[in-house]
This record gives C-alpha cells, sequence and structure tokens, in this order.
C-alpha cells in the first residue's frame, strides 16, 4: 500500500475536491501511480472532473471513481503509490476513517474566525486511535489560521 492522503472537513465547500484533484494530478505528472478516491458519491465533484479530462483527452491519466465507505477506497487503492482521498462534503463517520487510515490528512479551511473552530472541534474529536501528537500535527497544518483563532495547540 502506498501513501494515502485525505481531504476532510467540517465545513464544506473549502477547496477540498479543488486540493484532492492538484495532487493527484501533480503525483501523476511526477511518475507515481494515484487513484483518486471521491467520497462524495452525491455530488461526484472529482468523478465529473474525470470525465471531463477523458473527454478533453488531458493528460496524465488518473484512476478516479467514486466509493461509499473509506474502506472499499483503501480496498481499491492497495496497487497504487498514492491513493488521494477527496473527503464527503461535511464531518461524518465516513470522514473519521479517512483519517484513521491516511498518513496525512488535509483540513482545508476558509479565513474566518467560524472556520478554524469548527475545525479544531472536529479534530479534537477524533479518538484515541489519533494520537495527541498526530492530531497536533494535522491542526497545525492549517496554522496561519488557527493562530489567529488564538487556539494554543
Ligand atoms: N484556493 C482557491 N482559491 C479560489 N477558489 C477556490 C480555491 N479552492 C477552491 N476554490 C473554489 O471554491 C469552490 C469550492 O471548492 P471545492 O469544490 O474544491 O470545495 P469542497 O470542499 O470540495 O466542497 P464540498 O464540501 O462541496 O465537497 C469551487 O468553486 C472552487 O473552484
Ligand atoms: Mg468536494
Amino acid at each position: 500500500m502506498g501513501r494515502v492522503v485525505g481531504f476532510i472537513s467540517q465545513k464544506g465547500g473549502v477547496g477540498k475536491s479543488t486540493l484532492a484533484r492538484a495532487l493527484a494530478r501533480e503525483a501523476a505528472a511526477g511518475g507515481l501511480t494515484v487513484k483518486l478516491a471521491d467520497l462524495d458519491v452525491q455530488q461526484a465533484t472529482s468523478v465529473n472532473w474525470h470525465r471531463r479530462r477523458l473527454d478533453h483527452g488531458i493528460e496524465p491519466r488518473i484512476s478516479v471513481e467514486a466509493y461509499k465507505t473509506a474502506a472499499q477506497a483503501i480496498g481499491a487503492g492497495q496497487s497504487f503509490d498514492m491513493l488521494v482521498v477527496d473527503g464527503p462534503g461535511r464531518s461524518s463517520r465516513g470522514s473519521l476513517d479517512i483519517a484513521r487510515s491516511a498518513d496525512l490528512v488535509v483540513q482545508p479551511t476558509g479565513g474566518g474566525v467560524d472556520y478554524p473552530s469548527a475545525l479544531i472541534r472536529s479534530a479534537w474529536s477524533w479518538p484515541a486511535c489519533c494520537s495527541r501528537d498526530r492530531r497536533r500535527r494535522r491542526i497545525r497544518s492549517n496554522s496561519a489560521s488557527i493562530r489567529r483563532s488564538g487556539c494554543s495547540h
């Protein structure tokens, strides 16, 4: 199993799909075999993006599929160098499953105070499987807006 990178957030519309697709595209261009798993089966944003790329013959080729659960996505990503998971619109049980499985979790956030506080609440609600240090690293990746919110972690 290669690296697993998950994009999740408490709030919708913060850039998960955009960033997931950008990472998948760049990793594939760099020579890695990449699976992009779209866990937002209702919107299927990344699957639709994939269809548009195929229609226009855009390289590099990336394997993109929709999955209902993180476990299904992880299973399908086994033979790839990198599995990029485009998470559901809002935090859910599925987001937690992604966080458990991922080597890196990216939580995009907007600039207002509501965004980082929602993000911190969701990250600290993760259970013991995410150690304190791992949660800190994940939170720190959004450091600029977190600092503005006054979080001391
Ligand atoms: N860095 C950015 N700068 C400007 N616009 C952006 C940026 N990232 C994303 N967007 C725009 O913001 C909108 C939402 O982005 P995106 O669909 O990636 O968010 P999302 O978190 O996946 O949304 P959802 O929760 O609905 O799945 C899109 O119109 C996208 O083009
Ligand atoms: Mg999305």
